[in-house]
Parts: structure tokens; sequence; C-alpha cells
């Protein structure tokens, strides 16, 4: 069962130009399940990245506010430097916000611009 859920990812990797990547921050940094994902990559990112794949973007959800560096680090070095993708954006919602209405709308208005 577990296999077969992993090659339907690769297969979707293989077609995919564009990762929108999402996690809330867990002690200043990406959550340790998107961690897991990362490290995963390697085998669909070794010796080249997928060849479709062009663009990334990322949302962050955080208790605090500016508590981001160690996500950005994670983004820039993994998915815009070693993979060589296009910044496509990096939004991120703080404390109330994440439960706010007009977040939900600026979010909604940042995914119809993922073309
Ligand atoms: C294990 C754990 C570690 C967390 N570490 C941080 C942190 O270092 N900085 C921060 O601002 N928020 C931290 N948070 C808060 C989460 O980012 C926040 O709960 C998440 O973004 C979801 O938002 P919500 O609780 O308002 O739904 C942590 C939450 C958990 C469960």
């Amino acid at each position: 069962m577990e296999v077969h859920i992993h090659r339907e990812v690769y297969n979707l990797l293989k077609e995919a130009e564009m990762l929108v990547i999402a996690s809330p921050i867990y002690y200043h940094g990406i959550s340790g399940q998107l961690k897991c994902v990362i490290d995963r990559f390697y085998s669909a990112a070794y010796p080249r990245g997928p060849k479709n794949l062009k663009k990334v973007a990322m949302i962050l959800s955080s208790g605090d506010a500016n508590m981001y560096e160690g996500a950005l680090f994670s983004f820039k070095g993994d998915f815009l430097d070693y993979l060589r993708l296009e910044n496509m954006g990096v939004f991120t919602a703080h404390g109330s916000e994440n439960k706010s209405e007009k977040k939900r709308e600026e979010l909604r208005a940042f995914g119809a611009s993922l073309r």
C-alpha cells in the first residue's frame, strides 16, 4: 500500500511544473513531516531534478511573527538553489491571522496567482 502511494507521488512529480509546499513552523523551522518529504526528493532529484519541474511556492503558518528564517533557509537552499526552481513566492500567516477571513482571502488570491 505504502509503496503504491510513493509511486503515485513520484509519477506526479515527473509531470509537475510547480511545487506548492506548506508547513507550520515547528521549533523555528519546517515540520518534521515536510523535512521527510524533502529528504525523499533526493532519489527523484539526483543527479538532476524532475524534468518538468520549474517553479516552487511556499505557504507557512506560525504562532509568532517573523519566525520564518529556518524555513526560508530550506526553501532557498533545497528548492531555489539545489533544484534551481523559480521562486513563485512565500505566503505567511501567524497568530490570529491563521483564523482570519482576511488572510484566507489573501491566501486564495495567492493560490490563484500561481500559474
Ligand atoms: C511542536 C510545535 C512547535 C512549534 N514551534 C513554533 C515556533 O518555533 N515558532 C512559532 O512561531 N510557532 C510555533 N508553533 C506554532 C505553530 O506554528 C502553529 O500552531 C501553527 O502554525 C498552526 O497555527 P494555529 O495553532 O493558529 O492553528 C509550534 C507548534 C507546535 C505544535
